[in-house]
């Protein structure tokens, strides 16, 4: 038997790294997806086959798991390391113990701030979980994906999980979330090129707000008040020219604070200024920072604001925001 599965990658909208602070935050599933098959080995070992892992400027291939983290990989084998921890948990809350094998292809770039590591175990858990019979709700599946999270990064949210297996806009809270109403939001991701490691950032940012609670912790609540007026912004009955007009601007303000985490970088600076002077109603790092992505908000200025970022030095993304979150076939 074996059994396929896919998860989505997704854009952080409002509140990243403040989510880890217990602020709320809105997040989004995009139209990138991770694909897992998986089928049981009657070795009793695990093995992972990963194809088209997108680490910038490279694009990685791997087959027997004995030897992936013996490459300089970096990037790809964290990712991994993401897998191994998904399965290790699934045998665990199934009480097997069986060999497994499971391959990997995926169209989300690696360390983008995109969370393709979320995707990956997300579609790793739904895929061994019915392979073992395993009938778990998409929020357990959740649950065990923030549990991978903490295992390989130490500090995690589970904002990007959830979102993975729910799909469409969520508001997530302290382990908690509500799907927001579904709306079609004309954005492009601007991808620098470099990724940002996340855990590392997390880090950064809890060192400075241990040095600095006087400065850190405004900043953090401002960014909570910002995500609650984002999601009255979201659910009220406005006109949507003036509702994407306002979100814009809390994308603007709320670039700005992760600025003043100490997440952001001239490129992603580049790229957020060239999106706004090429028409954009607003634009943010979206993920982690340091790196990775920016998001523009940019209605019927989509091409522009692409052109803008190529021309800036980044990578534009014209995507779609996904109902879909996990899916188990
Ligand atoms: C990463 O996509 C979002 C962060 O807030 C980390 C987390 O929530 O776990 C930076």
């Amino acid at each position: 038997m074996r059994v396929l599965a896919s998860a989505p990658a997704k854009v952080i909208l409002f509140g990243e790294h403040s989510v880890v602070y217990g602020k709320p935050a809105i997040a989004a599933a995009i139209d990138l997806r991770t694909f897992v098959e998986a089928e049981l080995r009657d070795d009793g070992r695990i093995r992972i086959e990963a194809h088209d892992i997108k680490v910038p400027g490279l694009t990685v291939s791997f087959s027997e798991s004995e030897i992936y983290f013996e490459t300089d990989y970096g990037k790809a084998a964290e990712v991994l390391s993401y897998v191994r921890e998904a399965i290790n948990l699934v045998l665990e809350e199934a009480g097997k113990k069986t060999g497994v094998k499971v391959s990997i292809t995926s169209q989300i770039p690696v360390g983008a701030g995109l969370g393709s590591s979320a995707a990956v175990a997300i579609a790793t858990i739904g895929a061994v979980a019915k392979l073992l019979g395993l009938e778990l709700t998409r929020e357990e599946i959740a649950k065990l994906g923030h549990k991978v999270e903490l295992l390989v990064q130490g500090a995690s949210s589970g904002i990007d999980p959830t979102v993975s297996a729910i799909g469409g806009f969520i508001y997530y809270e302290k382990g908690r979330f509500e799907n927001l109403p579904f709306m079609e939001l004309p954005i492009v991701v601007g991808y620098t090129g470099s990724s940002g490691p996340t855990k590392e950032l997390v880090a950064m940012v809890r060192r400075r707000y241990e040095d600095m609670p006087e400065l850190m912790v405004p900043i953090i609540e401002a960014m909570g008040k910002l995500v609650e007026k984002a999601r009255d912004l979201i659910t009220a009955e406005l006109d949507e020219e003036e509702k994407l007009r306002k979100l814009g601007e809390l994308m603007n303000i709320n670039h700005g604070l992760l600025d003043a985490l100490g997440v952001s970088t001239k490129k992603l600076s580049e790229l957020v200024y060239a999106a706004r002077t090429a028409g954009a109603l607003g634009a943010k790092i979206t993920g982690a920072g340091g790196g990775g992505c920016m998001y523009a908000l940019a209605p019927g200025k989509q091409s522009e604001v692409a052109t803008a970022i190529t021309i800036a030095g980044g990578t534009p993304m014209v995507t779609q925001i996904s109902r879909e979150g996990l899916r188990v076939e």
